[in-house]
C-alpha cells in the first residue's frame, strides 16, 4: 500500500515539471508499427501525456490509454478531446484489473513496465493475456537491467515470461545516447504477438 502510494506521488510529482520523457514525439519504432498493420483497438499503458495516443488516432486507431499520474492522464484527455477524438484515458495501475473487460489489437509499453516490482511484472503479464486478442501485438520498449541484482529494467528472464504467452517477433537493444551522462543505458524496443 505505502509503496503504491510512494510510485503514484513520485510520478505525479514529475508532472508538475517536464519530465525528460515527455518529448511530443512518438518513436520511429511505432511509426513503423502503425505504418505496416492495419488499424484496429490500441491500449497505450503508462501513456504520459498522449502523444502516442494521439499519432495512433491519427492512424486511424481507436485509442485508450492509462497512466498511474493523475496530471498526464487529464492532459491525454484533453489532447484528445481537443482533435475530435474520445478522451478515453483512465487514472489506474496497469497492476489492476481495471479494464479486464476490454480487448486490443494492440498494447504499447513505452517505459512503463520497466519500473515495477516483481509482483507489479506477474500481474501487468496477466492483464496483457487478457487485453490481447488472438493475433494482436504488444509493443514495449524498456531500459535493460543494469545489473541482476537492479530493483528495475527488464532481463531475460521478462523476456522469458513474456514469451509463455507470446511469440516474440523481434528485438533489438542499443545504448542511449544522453548527453552529459557518464554511465549510458542499455535499452531495448521488442514486438510480440499473441498466437492467433
Ligand atoms: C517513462 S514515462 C513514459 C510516458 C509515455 N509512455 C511516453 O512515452 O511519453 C512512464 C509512464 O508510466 C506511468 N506509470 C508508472 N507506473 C505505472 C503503473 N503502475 N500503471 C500505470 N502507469 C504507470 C508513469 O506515470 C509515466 O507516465
Amino acid at each position: 500500500m505505502l509503496k503504491k502510494l510512494r510510485r503514484f506521488l513520485r510520478y505525479n510529482l514529475k508532472y508538475l515539471g517536464n519530465p525528460p520523457w515527455d518529448t511530443g514525439i512518438s518513436p520511429p519504432e511505432l511509426i513503423n508499427f502503425l505504418e505496416n498493420h492495419e488499424s484496429g483497438r490500441a491500449l497505450d499503458v503508462g501513456c504520459g501525456t498522449g502523444t502516442n495516443l494521439l499519432t495512433m488516432a491519427g492512424y486511424g486507431w481507436r485509442v485508450a490509454g492509462m497512466d498511474i499520474a493523475l496530471l498526464p492522464v487529464l492532459k491525454a484527455r484533453k489532447r484528445l478531446h481537443a482533435s475530435g477524438y474520445p478522451d478515453d484515458v483512465f487514472l489506474g495501475s496497469v497492476t489492476s484489473r481495471q479494464l479486464e473487460n476490454r480487448r486490443f489489437e494492440l498494447v504499447l509499453d513505452i517505459g512503463c513496465f520497466h519500473s515495477l516490482n516483481e509482483e507489479g511484472r506477474k500481474l501487468y503479464r496477466q492483464n496483457l493475456r487478457e487485453w490481447l486478442v488472438h493475433g494482436g501485438h504488444f509493443l514495449i520498449y524498456a531500459h535493460c537491467r543494469p545489473t541482476p541484482s537492479a530493483p528495475y529494467g527488464v532481463s531475460d528472464q521478462d523476456f522469458e515470461a513474456f514469451e509463455t504467452s507470446l511469440k516474440l517477433e523481434w528485438r533489438t537493444e542499443q545504448k542511449e545516447k544522453r548527453p552529459n551522462v557518464s554511465r549510458q543505458r542499455t535499452t531495448v524496443w521488442a514486438q510480440f504477438q499473441k498466437p492467433g
